[in-house]
């Protein structure tokens, strides 16, 4: 090239010919050679300061003892030191002051993310919106089956819900049945229905989703008088839950709508506190080793929950 002057008919040639072209017997360019030199020295140098000859237990160490595990932990160690001031602020801090502290609610719905995914979002869906018709509540709209303020999310998270309507099939005949799935379908456009309300009333139903239908947040039993639907508005699904309800023991096939519990020992401490504060007491002067027995079960910490239970908050929908 740049430093190969010589013309074709100047230079020896390697003896192939093909249709008239010569193959030509020119040297390599210099800084060809220098580089494919200098790669050579670099492989010796990388030999020498990394890990490098595999033996029968391990490999060789080099002279800098780099590994890839060691550069993982320090990164690790990086991360853990800028986290390390938050989550120990966020432990002592109520759910409720997270709200109320812009930096501290940034920092825990950014690390929730990869919590909500991988334990909730099976079920819920990236975001609290689960797939259509799998029978999970949508956690961003502002229905709540259990109650949308911060401390009930907490609790549903904690203990675990699972919302329980009777089936229905043996208690009603088949006009009744007629007339309650039409009482709820007109309870949500907001239509009046006296016969409907009527056998709403004496047949029970009434007792767990409220004289107002609306629901009752204790039992987590559904709002008939919004266009939120907790499983469908179809006219079948709504005679499917009335025939056989929800987690109904005896009935196969009725719905199945359990929400697992996260951590036994803070449902137990959430109410203990409650149960303090209502009763005029310090919260902060309970004796945990009357209350607990060391041996509850705890799949996410105290911590995770709380920040699990803000994200959720701020999916739109918290009260
Ligand atoms: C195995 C599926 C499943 C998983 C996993 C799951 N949930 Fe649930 N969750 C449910 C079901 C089902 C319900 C509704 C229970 C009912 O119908 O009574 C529910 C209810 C809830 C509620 C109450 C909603 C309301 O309207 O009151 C909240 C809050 C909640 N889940 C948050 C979470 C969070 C946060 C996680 C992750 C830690 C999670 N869930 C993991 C199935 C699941
Ligand atoms: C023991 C309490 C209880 C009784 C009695 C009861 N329900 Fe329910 N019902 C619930 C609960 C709890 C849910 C929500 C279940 C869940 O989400 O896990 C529910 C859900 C429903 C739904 C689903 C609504 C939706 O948005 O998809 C319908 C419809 C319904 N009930 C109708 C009735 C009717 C009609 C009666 C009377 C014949 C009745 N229920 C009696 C507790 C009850």
């Amino acid at each position: 090239m740049a430093a190969n002057k010589k013309k074709p008919d100047q230079v020896t040639d390697t003896g192939h010919e093909w249709d008239g072209i010569r193959e030509l017997n020119n040297p390599c360019p210099r800084w060809w050679l220098n580089a494919l030199y200098l790669s050579g020295l670099l492989v010796v140098v990388y030999f020498v300061l990394y890990p490098s000859l595999p033996l029968v237990n391990g490999s060789t160490k080099g002279l800098l003892g780099w590994t890839q595990i060691k550069e993982y932990k320090e990164d690790l160690a990086k991360v853990e030191a800028r986290r390390g001031p938050f989550e120990k602020k966020l432990a002592m801090m109520t759910a409720e002051e997270i709200l109320a502290d812009q930096e501290m609610l940034n920092y825990a719905i950014g690390s929730s993310k990869v919590l909500f995914g991988d334990n909730c979002a099976a079920c819920h869906g990236m975001g609290g919106t689960p797939v259509e018709g799998a029978g999970y509540p949508v956690l961003a709209d502002d229905d709540w089956l259990f109650g949308g303020t911060i401390n009930e999310i907490m609790m549903s998270i904690a203990n675990g819900r699972a919302g329980m309507m009777p089936a229905h099939a043996d208690l009603l005949n088949s006009e009744e049945v007629d007339q309650l799935v039409q009482f709820v379908i007109d309870s949500s456009k907001g239509v009046k229905n006296e016969a409907g309300l009527a056998l709403y009333n004496t047949k029970g139903c009434v007792a767990c989703h409220g004289a107002d239908a609306k629901g009752v947040k204790a039992m987590g039993s559904a709002n008939f008088t919004d266009k939120i639907w907790r499983f469908s508005g179809d006219e079948e699904q709504i005679r499917h839950t009335i025939l056989h309800g929800v987690n109904a023991a005896n009935d196969p096939a009725t719905r199945i709508a359990v929400m697992p519990q996260w951590s036994e020992k803070l449902a137990i401490m959430i109410e203990a506190r409650q149960y303090a504060i209502e009763e005029d007491e310090d919260p902060n002067e309970i004796d945990w080793d009357d209350e607990l027995d060391g041996d509850e079960a705890e799949r996410l910490t105290e911590t995770e929950i709380k920040k699990l239970a803000v994200y959720v908050h701020q999916f739109g929908g918290g009260q």
